[in-house]
């Protein structure tokens, strides 16, 4: 059985004073939601404040970006070693990485093992762009990433994939449940052959892009989408509380 998963993506939004509110402003509703794994991605510089907040609460915390070296003269670069301290997961090959900071799936694949190899739970994306979608590519694109970000790791239940497609993020234009179910199927067949059915059916594969309180239930619904990631609406303490409350009460209901 797989505990349904919402992260929520700040991306670069919050100062250290912001993110404490907003974490004051969420926590405890969040808190009392069973069910769901909760986990918050803010800012870099807000994981120690927000760390000391949520300790002895039911909400975990997640990086959004890591670099692929443990440790050394790379200037600017945040290391495995340091988040481990700090957090239980970490975004890696974010649309936003790929696409704004040339990250190839080669680079991909170096911080996905390295990650695991340090013990943090990786929330891989991948996600086809408009252009892909259109020339009914999204299949080819989204095997061709997930394969080759998994290349060489050893099999392992700690991983979370995140489908978002590029289109979809930050534009309003969710993919419909269908579509996301669809294509999430499809991931976890991809899994199945590159490691092996059981951990395929373990794993959690979630849903991102203009995901909000009103559209989350269309998602959720689909036993093959076992939760979302979240961005902007993850920025509103009601509405990332109302997303996840609505994932517990369905996924509590179709088990
Ligand atoms: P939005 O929910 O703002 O579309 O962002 C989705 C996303 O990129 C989460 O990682």
């Amino acid at each position: 059985m797989r505990i349904p998963f919402v992260a929520g993506n700040w991306k670069m939004n919050t100062t250290v004073t912001e993110a404490e509110q907003l974490i004051f402003e969420m926590l405890e509703k969040l808190d009392r939601i069973e069910g769901v794994e909760k986990v918050l991605c803010p800012p870099f510089v807000s994981l120690v404040a927000v760390n000391m907040m949520l300790r002895g609460s039911s909400i975990k915390l997640g990086a959004q970006n890591m670099y692929f070296e443990t440790a050394g003269a790379y200037t600017g670069e945040i290391s495995p070693l340091m988040l481990r301290e700090l957090c239980e997961f970490v975004i890696l090959g974010h649309s936003e990485r790929r696409w704004y900071f040339g990250e190839t799936d080669e680079i991909v694949n170096k911080k996905v093992k390295v990650a695991l190899t340090n013990k943090l739970k990786p929330i891989l994306c991948v996600g086809e762009r408009l252009a892909e979608n259109e020339a009914g590519k999204t299949e080819e694109v989204v095997n061709r990433q997930v394969t080759a970000a998994l290349n060489g790791a050893e099999p392992v239940s700690n991983l979370v994939v995140a489908y978002e497609p590029v289109w979809a993020i930050g534009t309003g234009k969710a993919a419909s449940g269908e579509q996301a179910a669809a294509t999430i199927q499809f991931i976890r067949d991809v899994l199945a052959k590159l490691w092996n059915k059981s951990i395929a059916q373990n794993l959690r594969i979630l849903y991102g892009g203009s995901v909000t309180r009103a559209n989350i239930a269309e998602f959720i619904s689909h036993p093959e989408i076992d939760g979302a990631l979240v961005g902007g609406a993850s920025l509103k303490a009601e509405e990332f509380a109302s997303i996840v409350e609505q994932t517990a009460e369905i996924k509590g209901r179709i088990k």
